[in-house]
């Protein structure tokens, strides 16, 4: 199976089990793993924050920063599409009892402006408007980067009104690769942002989230609260740290391939592609081709390839595992598909 229905599908390869083969271990939950304090310090380096903490996930990433930011009643503001308002079964306000300002962003990017629309003037029946969510690169508005500007903006408006910023870094570095700006630059006005392993970076688990000190402490805490308290981890961090170190820039690949196959969907009478593709996110709808993504995947599935429906359009995300010889096939079946379909 040809499998771009997600970044997510990579396995390790086998250079990274070697280096989780080889890991220094111990006890995490008292702090005591070496190779799970190495990666947090990486992180926190490469992030520019005081301190950072190894998750399991970036659910759990977001779940705990909205927790340690927040208090109950208190106002998230974040795009309509984020994960953290689609995807996250509502932990945000289980877990931390706020209320969503959904904003009206471009593709997963809003404005400094579209955060002031949103603020309430401060009175008895309003609650407070605590926190700023940001997912960079932006998964539902089709791997989208922010501008840095545009963040810029948005981190100082959201710092002159009292509130803080906490980015979604689940792909920040796509964002990066694309740009050449450091991950440091781009986390800069935020408080809190992660990084996930799990992704194009092909490591199987892991997540490290970065902050101040202060933070990190508080996040420490409900990491334990929720089981997110680990042993012998550092197996795991020792494949998250070959990631960082040999996974970043080929990235770019990834990237290349997603423009290879919108520049072919293109060509296609009746399908419209989401564009520009700015990263390793294709996404495109069929049905002016008179095919429902249901029948669509199901046949390219039948053919040997594999992509996913978010919402009404189809999403394929070329990652780590998948080689030119696979994105060719999974052209072929694509093109072969929409141009054979009896309308
Ligand atoms: C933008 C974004 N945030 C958060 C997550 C959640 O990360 P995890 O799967 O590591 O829990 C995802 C997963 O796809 C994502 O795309």
């Amino acid at each position: 199976m040809i499998d771009l229905s997600s970044d997510t599908a990579t396995r390790p390869t086998a250079a990274m089990r070697n280096a989780m083969a080889q890991a220094q271990v111990g006890d995490e939950q008292r702090g005591e793993d070496p190779t799970i304090n190495r990666l947090n310090q990486l992180v926190a380096d490469m992030l520019g924050k005081e301190a950072a903490l190894f998750l399991p996930s970036g659910t759990m990433c977001n779940v705990i920063a909205v927790k340690v930011h927040t208090q109950p009643g208190d106002a998230l503001l974040a795009d309509r599409q984020s994960h953290i308002l689609r995807s996250e079964t509502g932990g945000a306000a289980l877990v931390s009892g706020v209320i969503v300002d959904q904003l009206p962003g471009h593709r997963g990017q809003f404005t400094a402006e579209d955060v002031l629309a949103a603020l309430p003037t401060p009175s008895v029946y309003a609650p407070v408007p605590r926190l700023v969510c940001v997912e960079q690169t932006h998964n539902f508005g089709g791997g989208t980067i922010w501008p840095l500007e545009q963040l810029q903006a948005v981190c100082a408006v959201a710092h002159t009104h009292g509130l803080a910023v906490h980015m979604d870094g689940a792909r920040l570095f796509n964002a990066v690769v694309t740009t050449g700006i450091s991950a440091r630059t781009y986390a800069e006005g935020c408080d809190s942002v992660w990084v996930d392993f799990s992704k194009g970076l092909g490591a199987p688990m892991g997540a490290v989230l970065a902050g101040s000190t202060a933070f990190i402490e508080s996040a420490r805490r409900y990491k334990h609260l929720l089981g997110g308290a680990l042993r012998q981890a550092g197996v795991v961090a020792a494949g998250c740290i070959y990631a960082l170190e040999h996974h970043i820039w080929r990235l770019q690949e990834d990237h290349e391939h997603a423009r290879l196959l919108a520049n072919h969907l293109i060509t296609l009478d009746g399908i419209d592609v989401q564009q520009p593709v700015e990263t390793n996110m294709v996404f495109f709808d069929t049905s002016g081709a008179g095919i429902a993504p249901s029948d669509f995947l199901h046949e390219i599935e039948r053919r040997g390839v594999r992509m996913s429906q978010i919402g009404s359009r189809i999403r394929a995300v070329p990652h780590l595992d998948i080689t030119p010889q696979d994105m060719e096939q999974a052209i072929a079946v694509v093109e072969d598909v929409i141009t054979t379909w009896k309308r």
